[in-house]
């Protein structure tokens, strides 16, 4: 693939794990530790196909109306696997953020992601973005509101805010937006994810489960967008 057909940046919902598990007749905790797999297995897939960054939607907003059993497993093991991999990622050169809102999540998922997002990488290869505890209308509410105390204070002018203010004022600032988004488990839907960001994103959804989501069925999805051609709005010029 050349590069300039390689995404820069990859958005995923990683879903179907319930869905998984119980095609298997096994438990929804089942399809959420397999799917912890593959988060692994694709991180390190998008780093050695040279994605620059990587966002994956863990845990929305809304997820916290799941049966408090399943969100509290999903946090424990949320606070197990940072503790266990958030080093051997940033030996291989990876950054974690989170993006999310801090409010509402327990304080020892806090501090585990705290200390995973304080962990420098040597060169810094690719830059992975944990959507934690995030919706995309909240966070664009955020911004409002952080763009509205601005220019009370008046550091900001209302006449000065544009596109590219408002951007940096989102969880994402500084980052270029998401070039593809997957969706697995075959459901067509945002689900409050990105809203601003994903603009022109290219989509590709899957029947999949993101328990079956391998690196093979990544790279058919860079594959896929390589052959996309893009236009934001514009016409084709050959
Ligand atoms: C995605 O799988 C994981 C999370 C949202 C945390 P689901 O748990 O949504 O699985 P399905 O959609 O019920 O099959
Ligand atoms: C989206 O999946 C959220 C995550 C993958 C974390 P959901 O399973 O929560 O989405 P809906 O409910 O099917 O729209
Ligand atoms: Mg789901």
């Amino acid at each position: 693939m050349t590069k300039d057909r390689l995404p820069v940046h990859v958005a995923i919902i990683m879903d179907g794990n319930g869905r998984w598990a119980k095609a298997r007749g096994m438990g929804r905790t089942q399809g959420h530790l397999e799917g912890v797999k593959r988060v692994e297995e694709i991180i390190k897939a998008a780093r050695n196909a040279g994605i620059k960054f990587l966002t994956i939607y863990a845990f929305s907003t809304e997820n916290w109306t799941r049966p408090h059993e399943e969100v509290s497993m999903i946090m424990r093991t949320f606070i197990q696997v940072l503790g266990q991999k958030a080093r051997d990622l940033c030996k291989n050169g990876v950054a974690i953020r989170f993006i999310g809102r801090r409010q509402g999540v327990p304080s020892e998922v806090l501090e585990a992601m705290d200390k995973a997002a304080a962990l420098v990488p040597d060169p810094h290869l690719m830059t992975l973005n944990v959507a934690f505890n995030y919706g995309a209308r909240g966070e664009i509410v955020d911004a409002a509101k952080n763009l509205a105390v601005q220019a009370a204070d008046g550091r900001v002018k209302p006449e000065d805010i544009d596109e590219k203010a408002f951007s940096a004022c989102l969880y994402t600032k500084g980052q270029p937006d998401p070039d593809l988004l997957i969706r697995t488990s075959g459901e067509e839907r945002i689900s409050n994810f990105l809203l601003w960001q994903l603009s022109y994103a290219e989509l590709y959804l899957t029947e999949k489960c993101w328990p079956e989501f391998t690196e093979e069925e990544f790279l058919k999805a860079l594959s896929v967008y390589a052959q996309r051609e893009r236009r934001w709005g514009g016409v084709k010029i050959n």
